[in-house]
């Protein structure tokens, strides 16, 4: 059975099945991505733009990496030193790019809704790599391969994602991964920095960090945007590290088999203390590997490749 949705715009909406193909099929490219040689030739011919509006590392470079991986063409476009600083619109850079023939659009945008404005621009698939403060599909994805990797099961797992939940698209596409998945998800971070109306995610909500991690199996803690801080979102980092920042002291209240988990990058000292970030119960590297096999595999997927259909090579 193929995924039942054309682009990857978010998680809202995506089912379990779904999520389960793309988990699956990840565990597979993951596979590939041991051998010597890293190469299938599943994308061959398609070519895909890496349309990037915002500064990225770890999405930006495992998105190119599971496109050569696959054998794809990439092409990166960086809005600065583009014809963006000339003012083109959105509109026209992506028309003007489909102009020239190309199969797939992975997308980042500081704006809310680019990547759904997109499909109506062309005909190319759209892979969403982080829209404002919306989702960031793929980085759940990942996050929950690492989990599903570690743990052997997502069903029942409890996890405790901790920090500014107002401005992050991660916080928002695990919500509502997980919940999908049959997960048990607390939001946890100060009054000032939730959503509102977060009954909407379906998920627990506290301020108190204590009853959040509160027999967790993941804690994830979030970047603090420290652009915000000049916002009167939060008193001061001090107080923020205290009330909402993972240290040692703190690590060792936790069950002896919860792991430690971080989208990045991080804010060493404030949010995670670095000698937690680095810990043998650190699991963000393993987040950071497993991007690049779920990339191929949603790439893959939508490509119109067949579930299974890549093993053989
Ligand atoms: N996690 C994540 O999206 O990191 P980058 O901003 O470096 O891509």
């Amino acid at each position: 059975m193929a995924l039942g949705i054309q682009h990857l715009l978010g998680l809202y909406d995506v089912s379990r099945s779904d999520i389960e193909l793309i988990l699956d099929t990840a565990d597979s490219f993951y596979e590939v991505l041991q051998r010597e040689i890293k190469l299938v030739p599943t994308l061959r011919g398609k070519t895909i733009v890496n349309l990037f509006y915002e500064s990225s590392t770890r999405t930006r470079i495992s998105f190119e990496l599971a496109e050569k991986r696959l054998s794809g063409s990439p092409i990166n476009f960086s809005s600065t030193g583009s014809s963006v600083t000339k003012g083109e619109t959105l509109k026209d850079t992506i028309r003007n790019i489909a102009a020239m023939k190309i199969d797939m659009v992975v997308v980042r945008h500081n704006a809310a809704g680019v990547p759904l404005f997109l499909t109506k621009c062309t005909d190319a698939i759209i892979v969403n790599a982080g829209d404002g403060f919306h989702e960031h599909p793929t980085q759940a994805l990942l996050d929950m391969l690492t989990i599903r990797q570690h743990f052997g099961k997502l069903e029942g797992l409890k996890v405790a994602i901790i920090g500014d939940i107002l401005h992050s698209r991660v916080a928002r596409s695990d919500a509502w991964g997980m919940k999908t998945m049959g997960m048990n998800v607390t939001l946890c971070g100060p009054q000032t920095l939730m959503p509102l109306h977060t009954e909407s995610l379906g998920v627990r909500i506290t301020d108190n960090m204590g009853e959040a991690m509160e027999g967790a199996d993941v804690v994830m803690l979030l970047r603090l945007q420290l652009e915000r801080q000049q916002s009167g979102l939060f008193p001061s980092i001090r107080e923020y590290r205290e009330n909402y920042g993972l240290d040692l002291d703190k690590l060792l209240t936790l069950p002896e088999h919860t792991v430690i988990m971080h989208p990045g990058p991080i804010n060493r000292g404030i949010e995670l203390a670095s000698n937690v970030a680095d810990c043998g119960r650190s699991i963000i590297l393993d987040q950071v590997t497993n991007g690049v096999a779920v990339r191929m595999a949603v790439l893959y997927l939508l490509g119109g490749g067949e579930p299974g259909g890549h093993e053989d090579v």
